[in-house]
Parts: structure tokens; C-alpha cells; sequence
């Protein structure tokens, strides 16, 4: 390993830790050095601030819509996104990748690139992040070799999977002119190590042409092995905090997971906030409203704002940004159900939040104000109140100080005034400061801010930019409260207001603004030596109606619309592709004499601000169709007498073992994802009493059982078996009585069980014992009957939906799932017995085209005990559980087309109306987009 990183060293491709770089001018070059010293990752030499955060491609199966998510991500000021690859995503099977359509990763890279965002690459091989297997291919669970360790049988798999997607990830690295500026090694491998593993992991990615450095993410701030040093350890160890928990029922809680802060592992490398909470798993059941609650703005200012100041970080992931949807059998079942929204920033619908508003305020200022990027600790000043905690970084080369202020106790929720003697660059001072509960602020002394000098504000800086020879900067405050600006001039300025209420007064040196924060304030300040400024001076929810792009022509400020995906000059005119979601005001200071919004002249005016103010229309109301005209199909038990395996092995790769023979795990026999048909064929003798079973399904699984037709009833898939204690030999037992008279001596019997699995476990503690745990039947016994048994899961891997896609119900392996039915469908029934029952209908969707319409499958109330799958054009959008915590499936655009059909499959365990479950489409959001989202 060292000996590779030394070659790669003397090739120029990895910078030796602290080492010079040479700047060179970025525009023009395609290949770019990437380096890092203790303080930050460089480009050519410019120290860059990776403000990334989570998504998750393979939970949004559109393409389409990925752009416009890393378009609203960009647009909150991210410079990068960090991006777990799922193995299993795209392997059906042992030498099997697919990487077309909704697998087309590297589309998704190119996205990236032309956005300009960094890339944090994460192919594991293990992931976690509450998907099947961790990442992990359930054919995976068949191959002898603990997974995670330096077997034989799981190196020669996981090399299959890296020698895949390495070279794609190679091809789009920085050094390549690309976006990939890391490589996250594994993950949160911090469980029964083997420090060969990790070593052989990176040198089986420097051989596949990785040359950005590599990171990893260590669980639990630094306690666990967390590869800073020794054998196996990377460049960049990084750290993931959840400092909230995932106590979502409980969103007033506070820290129960610690202070955030992350620890700086090696000192030869940048802090990296490998992945810090951004959101929760909803594992109570609590709505992910409550979960974003839990990580709501309060948490984010404390948290973020005193993990920046108190780490300085310079490298961030905030997980996730934009959770999706676990469709197909994405999701892992001990944590989590269909959806993923997370509580993110960016709902599942792709809806902003205030979330995202926070993230963009903190945001724009940790990416504008450059000092940031090179901070050591410095002396803080002292708050007159010790109810007030401050802390502070300062800038060794520009000696800009970064003072974060919040209450002493974390917990406290009192509105503090005081006042802190602070020692700035440009002098002492007595600074006014007011902290709320759970509130934080980073202000900042000695700055140079574009032409101008800020000697220190108590206001929070959102970003500035320099349009036509004159600054644009926007600070803002908590709505009501006091704020001071102090900027130095060599002669008094001239300061006009333009809007609000500021006073200002100059000193000889100091010129000194006081204001209220309150709506939005603007004052221009001329002459006194420096180039003019406009001030923008507003609250936390104004300066969230600011967007800041940048152009060939520099950075440029707009307010107004529901977000800002993209901005360029063409001659005179600013050309803006936005959304609103309501009729409003577009304000722009750009140095521009015309404005063009989605492809459209807007009549704009010049303020006195400088700026051209115009206004946009909102989207036009759209009308959902309602879902009727339902029609029928029956599966009767285990149809159909083809398509049929054989289950009569006699051993399992599985390190727990069957509780009778043959061995019944649906992996052994292929079929890894969804619902799979046994049925064991014996000669009665007329004396059997009860038929036993035993499943293991995953949490939430269950089956449902037949004797020669008639249905004997129902039980719950079990979770565990052997090596979780307590030791389990029993698991998912049912016990069935044998109707009198149903079997006769000598007579041929057949059983049939319908086995509802579930996703498969991961393998955090990388012993094999809970992902390797098998899914199907795990013991059957019909008093001394010799059962020969046959198992039917899915038939082919969908290759258009990949292999998580489809199950083995009878009806997917008849493709009624599909667009076009196949076959005769019919009027439902007045009732339905237990077991599936088919429904479909077609309907239309027609939103304008300009218009970004989020729509999803709402279930009404209907009792019983059933679960629904539901089929979009044939693409498995979610499991509804009828009294589980999901009620509305997110159906994307691009699953989603103009002429759908809605295919649901309904697993009963109990009769039931024949009428479908009461479904309605819903709206979830409508926004113009002044074009087709692309
Ligand atoms: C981390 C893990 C992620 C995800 C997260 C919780 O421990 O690295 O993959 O599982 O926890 O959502």
C-alpha cells in the first residue's frame, strides 16, 4: 500500500500530505492536481471547501429527476454531493453489472460535473445506509468467505464489483478532469476488523486508477478502529456523527448522542465530517415530519454552526440531503419501510423545506468567505455573561477571526443579551450580542469582504458577490433583533438607506451601522475610499429568498422564485432557468440590462438598489384523474406447474442451519427479492394433526398456508435464528391443525405456503450472522410425512427495473404487473378469500409541460390484515402494511408518464370486500419550471 501511494506520489497524482501544489489556472485545465494538508483538500493548489452532502441515486429511479435534485442541491450553495454506490443495485447475479438506464452512473457523474459539483465516491463494498443487504447482492449471502474480511470466496466477489465500478469512477476524477475528488474506502468499518481487507481495498483501487485520496467514514467519533494509522489505514479518515439520535417520536430531544463535534484523527490531514446528521430513520414509526422536527433549523444552527467552529472541518457530508424512496426491495427491514424522505432537507417529493433554507444560509457562508478553508483554534472573546459559551478559529494568513456564539448550556432555551470583548484583526471592541435558546451564530472580525473591510458584525454573513465594480453583501439576523456592522474607511462614506430603519455614525476610521432586523433593509455605502457597496440587511427568512449562482461573469444574486437552478449571461441579459411555485417578485443584481426567466423576456425595471425587479407568474392548477374502473384477478395458490425449482439440498452456505432438510432458503434456489411459492407434494396417512413451519422473513414478513387448496391460515416470518441471542432454533413458527377429513390415507397431499420476504439484513457488525441470516422456510414438519418440496420465486431479472424489482408472485412471473395486464382481468368480486388478490386500472397524467408536478398514491382506511404492492407501469414504487406507518407512495416523473397503469397486488391474510383498498392520487407539490425538467 505505501509502496503504491509512493509511486502515485512521484506520477504527481497524490500530493504528499502538506506539500506545496502549484496553482494553476483551473478554467483552463482539464486534469487537475489534487492535495490536502491538515487544513483543507486543494484543487491546483486552491484550498476548497467540500460542503457536500447525501443522495442516493439508486432511490429515485429517474433519471431525469436526478438533475433536479443536484440542481436544488447546488443551488443551496453544496459544492459537492457524496454518493454511496449499491452493489447490489447492479448485480443480479455472480459476473452480472448493469449499469443502463436508472443504473447509468455514470450519467449521473456527468450531471455532476457539468453542475460543477465535487463527488465523495462511496462504492463501499458495504454501505449500510438502511438498504437491502447494505449494498451487499443477496447472491452474495451464497458464497462461502465472511463477508467484509479478507476470505478468498468474498475477495474474489467484491474485486468482481470494484473492477466495475472503479474504472467509472477512475475515468471521472478530478485528475481527469472530472468531479470525483475522493474515494471512501468501506464503511463504518469499525466491527470485527481485519486490517488486510482494508489494506487490499485500496490497493485494489489504486490498481483500478483511483488517484484522488482516499477517506473513510468511521462510526461513533473516533472510537472504534477508525483508520488513521497502522495497517490498512487511508489518507483522510473521516468521522460520522448523529448527535440527535433517531428518536424521532421525541423531536424536542437534545444531543442525546453528544456534541457533534468531530475529532480530528490525523494531523497531517483535513477534518472530515464524513457524514453528519441531516435528517433520521423513522425506526418508531413516529412520520418523518417528526424526524425532520428532530433535525430541524434550531439543531441545525447549534450543531453545525459548533461543529464548524469547534472541528474546522473543511470537508462535510451531511447524510442525507435527499433521502428517496426505498422502492422495489430496496429497503432493509429492521429500520426502515418504503419511504426514505429521512426528515432530509429535500423531501421525498423534492420539495424544499426550511431545512434546506438553513442550509442554504449556512451554506453560502461557509463556501463564500474563504478564510474558512484555513483555520487553526484561536482565543475566544470573553462573553460578559457566562451563560454565553463563544469559541474561535482564526485564519493564520489573513488573521480573519470566526467567533461562534450560543448558550453555555446546550440545552437552555433563554433569550440572552450580552456583550463580548473582542479583540479583532482592526482592534478592541465591546460587540452586542444576543443568543437565543438553541440558537448559534458565526460572526466574524477582519474580513476582507470583496472592496471592503469588515472590521466585525453581530449579524450572520450570507454571502456577497461584485457586480459591475460594486459589492452586493447580504447579512442577516433573527427577526426583531438588534444588529451592528462595523466597516473601515479611510474618509467618512457616504451612506444613503434605501430601505428600513439603519443608522450609521463614522469615527475618523470605523464607519458604524445599527439596525433591527426586520424584513429587508438596504443602504448604500460610497466614496470613504473603497469601492461602493451595496448593504443588504434582512432576517433568517429574507435572506432565504436570496440565490446565488455563479456565471462565466461572476457570481450573481437573485430574489424571489422557489429556487434558482441555473444562471448565465448572454451579452446583456441574465438568462435564469427558475422555478415558482406562486406568483411573485424576481429581483436580480447581476450586470445585466435584460432578464430572461425559463426562455421567457421578463419586463423588468431598474431599482434604486441597482438591481432589475420584475415579476413571475405561478404553475396553473392541475387536476389529478380519479382511480376507478378497477378490474380483478384471483392468485389462487401456488398456480401455475411451471416455472418450479426443486428445493432438495442437503447443505447451505448460510452459517445458520435449517431446522429440517432438505434446506428451504429461497437464496439457495436463486430467488433473493420478494414473495416466493412453496409447495411440498406428499402421501398422506391420515393420521397428520398439524402442519409446522417455521419462516424467517426479516421483520415485517409473514406467510400465509394451504392443504390441498384449503387455507389453514397464517403466521409471522421470524427474525432471527442460531447465532443472535438469545439463540433462536424456533423462529417464525407456525402451527396449523389438519381439518378432519382433509387428508386420507394413501392419498396424494399438497401443501402450499406463500412466503412474504422481506429486504435482507446488513452486516454492520461484519460477522455474517444477521446478512447472511436466510429469508423462506426454515423448518416444515407434517407428522412423519416425507415432503417433496418445490420453491417459485421471480422469474427473470427485470433488466429496464433491475433485479430488486420484482418478486415471485404469480402475477409479477405473469408480467400483470406490467403495462398492457397480460391476460383477462375481470369485475371484482363482492368478497375475496385470503391470499392475493390482483387490481388494476389505467389513468392519465397530464401536467403542463413547464411544470413540475409531484404526485403519490395515497391509501385510505380499510381494515384487515393485508399488505399491498403497489406497480406503477410495472415498476414496484412500495409496500403498503394496512396500520403501518406509510400512507403515501411517491410516484416519480419518469416512472410516472402521461398513460400509466396502476397494478396492485393485495396479500390478505383474512377474507376481505372485493373492492380494491381505497387509493387516491395526491399532489404533493406544483412548481413552473419554465421548461421540461430534462
Ligand atoms: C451510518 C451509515 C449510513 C446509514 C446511517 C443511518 O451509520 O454509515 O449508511 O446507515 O448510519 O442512516
Amino acid at each position: 500500500m505505501r509502496m503504491v501511494l509512493a509511486l502515485l506520489m512521484v506520477l504527481g497524482l497524490v500530493v504528499a500530505p502538506g506539500a506545496a501544489v502549484n496553482a494553476a489556472p483551473v478554467a483552463q485545465a482539464r486534469e487537475h492536481k489534487v492535495g490536502y494538508d491538515k487544513y483543507s483538500l486543494t484543487v491546483d493548489g486552491e484550498r476548497i471547501m467540500v460542503w457536500s452532502g447525501e443522495f442516493h441515486y439508486f432511490r429515485l429511479p429517474s433519471p431525469e429527476l436526478w438533475r433536479d435534485v443536484l440542481e436544488k442541491i447546488r443551488a443551496a450553495g453544496f459544492t459537492g454531493v457524496s454518493l454511496y454506490f449499491h452493489w447490489g443495485y447492479h448485480s443480479p447475479a455472480p459476473g452480472v453489472y448493469d449499469f443502463s438506464g436508472v443504473r447509468d452512473v455514470e450519467r449521473l457523474l456527468r450531471m455532476t460535473e457539468e453542475l460543477g459539483l465535487y463527488v465523495i465516491a462511496r462504492p463501499g463494498p458495504y454501505i449500510n445506509a438502511e438498504t437491502t443487504g447494505g449494498g451487499f447482492p443477496a447472491w452474495l449471502k451464497n458464497v462461502d468467505g465472511r463477508a467484509r474480511s479478507s476470505d478468498p470466496g468474498y475477495t474474489a466477489a467484491y474485486r468482481e464489483w470494484l473492477g466495475r465500478i472503479n474504472p467509472i469512477l477512475a475515468r471521472h476524477q478530478v485528475t481527469r478532469g472530472g468531479s470525483v475528488i475522493a474515494y471512501n474506502a468501506e464503511n463504518e468499518y469499525g466491527a470485527n476488523v481485519d486490517p488486510l481487507y482494508m489494506e487490499q481495498l485500496q490497493e485494489k483501487a489504486r490498481a483500478d486508477g483511483i488517484d484522488v485520496p482516499i477517506v473513510h467514514n468511521n462510526c461513533c467519533n473516533g472510537d472504534l478502529p477508525n483508520w488513521s494509522s497502522g495497517q490498512g489505514a487511508v489518507q483522510i479518515p473521516g468521522v460520522d456523527d448523529y448527535p440527535q439520535s433517531f428518536n424521532c417520536p421525541d423531536p424536542g430531544t437534545w444531543g442525546t448522542w453528544g456534541e457533534g463535534v468531530t475529532r480530528r484523527l490525523r494531523d497531517d490531514a483535513p477534518v472530515y465530517a464524513a457524514e453528519y446528521q441531516a435528517g433520521a430513520i423513522d425506526l418508531n414509526n413516529a412520520g418523518y415530519e417528526k424526524c425532520r422536527e428532530l433535525t430541524g433549523p434550531d439543531y441545525m444552527k447549534v450543531y453545525y454552526k459548533s461543529n464548524a467552529i469547534g472541528s474546522g472541518a473543511t470537508m462535510f457530508g451531511y447524510y442525507m440531503l435527499y433521502g428517496g424512496t426505498s422502492w422495489g426491495w430496496l429497503p432493509q427491514p429492521n429500520d426502515v419501510y418504503t419511504s426514505y424522505d429521512y426528515g432530509a432537507a429535500i423531501t421525498e417529493s423534492r420539495g424544499l423545506t426550511t431545512k434546506y433554507d438553513e442550509f442554504k444560509r449556512q451554506g453560502y457562508f461557509m463556501t463564500t468567505v474563504a478564510p474558512l478553508r484555513k483555520t487553526d483554534p484561536a482565543a475566544a472573546p470573553k462573553p460578559s455573561d457566562p451563560a454565553v459559551f463563544t469559541q474561535a478559529r482564526s485564519n493564520p494568513d489573513t488573521r480573519t477571526q470566526f467567533v461562534l456564539v450560543r448558550h453555555t448550556d446546550r440545552r437552555a432555551s433563554s433569550d440572552l443579551s450580552t456583550t463580548v470583548d473582542w479583540a479583532t484583526p482592526d482592534g478592541n471592541y465591546s460587540v452586542p450580542v444576543r443568543v437565543n435558546g438553541r440558537d448559534a451564530k458565526i460572526l466574524v472580525a477582519g474580513y476582507d469582504l470583496g472592496g471592503q473591510r469588515l472590521v466585525w458584525s453581530n449579524s450572520e454573513i450570507l454571502t456577497h458577490v461584485t457586480v459591475d465594480g460594486r459589492d452586493v453583501a447580504m447579512l442577516y439576523g433573527r427577526e426583531g433583533e438588534q444588529g451592528s456592522t462595523v466597516l473601515r474607511y479611510s474618509s467618512a462614506p457616504d451612506v444613503r438607506v434605501l430601505e428600513g430603519d439603519v443608522r450609521s455614525s463614522f469615527d475618523g476610521k470605523d464607519l458604524r451601522l445599527d439596525y433591527t432586523h426586520s424584513g429587508l433593509a438596504r443602504g448604500l455605502v460610497s466614496g470613504g475610499g473603497r469601492p461602493p457597496m451595496l448593504l443588504l440587511l434582512g432576517t433568517d427568512e429574507t435572506a432565504a429568498r436570496f440565490w446565488r449562482m455563479d456565471t462565466g461573469a461572476g457570481p450573481v444574486l437573485v430574489r424571489g422564485t422557489s429556487v434558482v437552478r441555473d444562471a448565465k449571461m448572454a451579452g446583456d441579459k441574465l438568462v435564469l432557468r427558475a422555478d415558482t411555485d406562486a406568483p411573485g417578485d424576481v429581483e436580480v443584481f447581476a450586470p445585466a440590462r435584460r432578464l430572461v426567466v425559463g426562455g421567457k423576456h421578463v419586463e423588468t425595471r431598474r431599482t434604486p438598489s441597482g438591481s432589475l425587479l420584475g415579476a413571475l407568474p405561478g404553475p396553473r392548477a392541475v387536476t389529478l384523474p380519479a382511480l376507478s374502473d378497477w378490474r380483478y384477478r384471483a392468485e389462487p395458490p401456488a398456480f401455475g406447474d411451471t416455472g418450479w425449482t426443486v428445493a432438495d439440498r442437503t447443505t447451505t452456505a448460510s452459517p445458520i442451519k435449517p431446522k429440517t432438510l432438505p434446506v428451504l432458503y429461497s437464496d439457495d434456489y436463486g430467488y433473493h427479492h420478494g414473495n416466493v411459492w412453496y409447495r411440498g407434494d406428499f402421501t398422506a396417512e391420515g393420521t397428520e394433526k398439524t402442519v409446522s413451519l417455521n419462516a424467517i422473513t426479516g421483520k415485517g414478513g409473514s406467510y400465509l398456508v394451504w392443504l390441498n387448496g384449503r387455507y389453514l391460515g397464517s403466521a409471522l416470518g421470524g427474525t432471527q435464528a442460531d447465532s443472535e441471542a438469545p439463540v433462536n432454533r424456533d423462529p417464525g413458527r407456525g402451527d396449523f391443525p389438519v381439518p378432519e377429513g382433509l387428508l386420507a390415507k394413501g392419498k396424494p397431499a399438497r401443501l402450499s405456503v406463500l412466503v412474504t420476504n422481506m429486504g435482507h439484513n446488513d452486516d454492520w457488525t461484519a460477522d455474517d450472522t444477521r446478512f447472511k441470516q436466510p429469508r423462506g422456510l426454515f423448518g416444515a414438519v407434517i407428522g412423519d410425512a416425507k415432503v417433496s418440496w418445490q420453491i417459485r420465486g421471480a422469474r427473470d431479472n427485470d433488466v429496464e427495473r433491475g433485479p430488486l424489482n420484482t418478486g415471485g408472485l404469480y402475477g409479477e412471473r405473469e408480467g400483470w404487473h406490467l403495462p398492457g395486464g397480460h391476460g383477462r382481468w375481470e369485475r371484482p368480486p363482492a368478497t375475496t378469500g385470503p391470499g392475493v388478490s390482483w387490481y388494476r386500472t389505467d389513468f392519465r397524467f397530464d401536467a403542463p409541460r413547464d411544470q413540475d408536478v409531484s404526485v403519490a398514491l395515497r391509501f385510505g382506511e380499510r381494515a384487515g390484515k393485508y399488505r399491498v404492492f403497489v406497480f406503477v407501469n410495472g415498476w414496484n414504487m412500495g409496500q403498503y402494511v394496512n396500520g403501518g406507518p406509510q400512507r403515501d407512495f411517491v410516484l416519480p416523473a419518469g416512472v410516472l408518464k402521461t398513460a400509466n397503469s396502476l397494478s396492485l397486488a393485495v396479500v390478505s391474510t383474512e377474507p376481505g370486500p372485493g373492492a380494491p383498498v381505497p387509493v387516491s392520487l395526491v399532489q404533493l407539490g406544483n412548481h413552473r419550471t419554465g421548461g421540461p425538467l430534462r
